[in-house]
């Protein structure tokens, strides 16, 4: 049975669910400050940090998703419609998704135009596809779209539905992920 803490979610998962939204600002921060990339822009501190920093999100979904699947999620809580929590549910898939595509499809763009991705100078990642593999120079454009609006948006969302569990139907749903409660 999966390991549950109260009607809540386990500590790990608390700490894994708010690193990863502290990585994303980081990583907005990022994205949104470095240079823009053309052809033939060189691999600069900032480009270089937002390369890290999404290699680090994609790890550390990884590790969130493996925890996921072999520990559950806490039942929903008493008295919440069933299509509140298919539509959380639905939602819930598709950021893990997202956390997935957007690191994975800005690395074949790296890739794509030369770059190399280093994790913080220690390793170097490696290659998926060759530099100007034909067909795949729409990965930045998506990658850049799906962040911008898919990610913001369904994170927007996300919050709205935490601020009405919260303030309107004043159940737990919102405490059951904040730490310590
Ligand atoms: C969840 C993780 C990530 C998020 C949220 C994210 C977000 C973004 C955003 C918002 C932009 C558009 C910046 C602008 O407005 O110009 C962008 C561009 C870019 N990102 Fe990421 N990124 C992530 C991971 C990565 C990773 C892991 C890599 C490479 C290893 C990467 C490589 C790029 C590249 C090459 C561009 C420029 C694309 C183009 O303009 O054609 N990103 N990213
Ligand atoms: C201020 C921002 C955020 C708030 C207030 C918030 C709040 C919550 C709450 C209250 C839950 C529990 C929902 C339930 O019990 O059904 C939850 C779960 C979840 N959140 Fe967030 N969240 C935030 C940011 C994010 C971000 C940035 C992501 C990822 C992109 C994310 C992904 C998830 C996922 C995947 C779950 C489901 C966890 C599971 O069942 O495995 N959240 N969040």
């Amino acid at each position: 049975m999966p390991e549950r803490v109260g009607a809540g979610y386990t500590a790990t998962a608390r700490t894994l669910h708010w690193l990863i939204l502290a990585l994303l600002i980081v990583q907005f921060v990022f994205a949104w400050t470095m240079p823009d990339i053309k052809r033939n822009t060189p691999v600069t501190t900032l480009i270089g940090l937002h390369f890290s920093f999404g290699v680090l999100i994609l790890f550390v979904a990884v590790i969130r998703l493996a925890y996921r699947a072999s520990h559950g999620e806490p039942p929903p809580e008493d008295g919440i419609p069933p299509w509140q929590a298919t539509s959380a549910r639905i939602l819930h898939w598709l950021l893990y998704l997202l956390l997935f595509v957007l690191p994975i499809l800005g690395w074949i763009n790296a890739d794509w135009r030369g770059m190399p991705v280093s994790f913080f100078g220690l390793f170097e990642m490696p290659k998926i596809i060759a530099t100007r593999a034909p067909g795949w120079n729409w990965t930045g454009d998506l990658h850049s779209l799906l962040a911008t609006y898919a990610l913001l948006g369904l994170v927007g969302l996300h919050v709205l539905a935490a601020l009405y569990h919260y303030f309107f139907r004043r159940d737990r749903v919102l405490q059951r992920m904040l730490p310590g409660v």
